[in-house]
């Protein structure tokens, strides 16, 4: 089997996927990620715990309404409910098509500056996620991850490396089967303005883009995960919602082929009600291209779910995963009523993230 074999199913799930009006809830944190935010309510990271709370989010009634895939650690894809029933199942009985983060993780990029990195992940890649396949994934997410500097971060180094690294996981996982997520994260660290990162964001999308066509990536069968062109989180420049919105969407319309079906965000730090009424208000505006313009939040639609569960709420928890679920749900079609559920306004910001 290969790319040229699984074309068709590639173009068929990315589609799916992109769904209007549906996203993509990203649950992939590594073990030691989902060990940090149980911290934050006190619970232990133990395979016990981790599958308690993934458990209540895949039990969650009526998330496949707004929810079409959810991204999952590998743990988890092999990984039984506490009722004895696969994971898996679990999503397929909510309609939501199970991915699974193919990279293993970030580390510092010799040559370059300091804080840059490469996403590792790329040896054996084909034959693993032939292994996802049969487990039921059929999507992938790799995090490649760059920073602004006012030293001249991201080096042309840095680009190079991590738009190649995207481009080859991308025709690896699809050479078996899977989805691939692009997801060339520019991090909020900095205090560079929301035009700075603009300029940035719109050359490092480029360059993915061209070392996808190198690596003859079939684009229509991919998934863009960007972050949002915003100012840097110490930037004391203060943007409206509109003007965010509105330079996203250029800066996407300079460098998305328009044959890739979907852009699904990540909220990369910004609190949940801010990553809800910007999606909102990027589906209001008059653009010249036709993507659908989702979401595939991580901390943005599990914040508030995190802590209302604190280890033992099932119930609390499953409402307020699905509030955060319906309202992105509704901002990805432009009619997100901000305040009409129940949300967080505390930036979800980390210096130095990790996923
Ligand atoms: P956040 O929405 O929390 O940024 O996470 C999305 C994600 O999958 C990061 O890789």
């Amino acid at each position: 089997m290969s790319l040229l074999d699984f074309s068709e199913e590639l173009v068929s799930t990315a589609r799916h996927l992109a769904s209007p009006g549906k996203g993509i809830l990203a649950v992939d944190e590594s073990t030691k990620t989902i060990g940090k935010r149980l911290g934050t309510i006190g619970v232990e990271n133990t395979e016990a715990n981790r599958q308690a709370y993934r458990g209540m989010l895949f039990t969650t009634a009526g998330l496949g309404e707004f929810i079409s895939g959810a991204i999952l650690y590998e743990e988890t894809l092999f990984q039984n409910h506490a009722d004895g029933e696969s994971m898996v199942s679990k999503l397929a009985q909510l309609g939501i098509v199970p991915g699974i983060k193919v990279d293993k993780g970030l580390r510092p990029l010799p040559g370059a500056n300091s804080v840059e990195t490469l996403c590792t992940g790329l040896d054996g890649l084909v034959e693993r996620a032939a292994d996802y396949y049969a487990q039921g994934a059929r999507f992938a997410k790799w995090r490649a991850v760059l920073q602004i500097t006012s030293d001249g971060c991201p080096t042309a180094l840095s680009v190079r490396e991590n738009a190649w690294g995207l481009a080859r996981y991308a025709r690896s996982v699809q050479e078996s089967g899977l989805v691939p997520i692009v997801e060339p994260e520019i991090l909020m660290d900095g205090d560079h303005t929301i035009e700075t990162t603009a300029r940035i964001q719109e050359h490092v999308i480029q360059e993915v883009y061209q070392a996808c066509q190198a690596n003859g990536v079939l684009l229509e069968g991919t998934l863009l995960k960007p972050s949002m062109t915003v100012q840097g989180a110490d930037c004391s420049q203060k943007v409206e919602p509109a003007t965010v919105a509105a330079m996203t969407v250029h800066t996407l319309e300079r460098s998305v082929p328009a044959s890739v079906p979907g852009i699904v965000f990540l909220s990369g730090g910004l609190s949940e009600e801010a990553a809800s009424v910007y999606l909102n208000h990027m589906n209001t505006i008059e653009c010249n291209s036709k993507w659908n313009l989702g979401f595939s939040y991580g901390r943005a639609l599990q914040h508030s779910c995190l802590k209302k569960w604190a280890g033992q709420n099932v119930e609390a928890g499953q409402a307020a995963l699905l509030a955060r679920a319906q309202a992105n749900s509704e901002a990805s079609l432009g009619r997100y009523v901000p305040g009409s559920q129940p949300s967080s306004d505390e930036q979800l910001f980390v210096a130095g993230y990790t996923y």
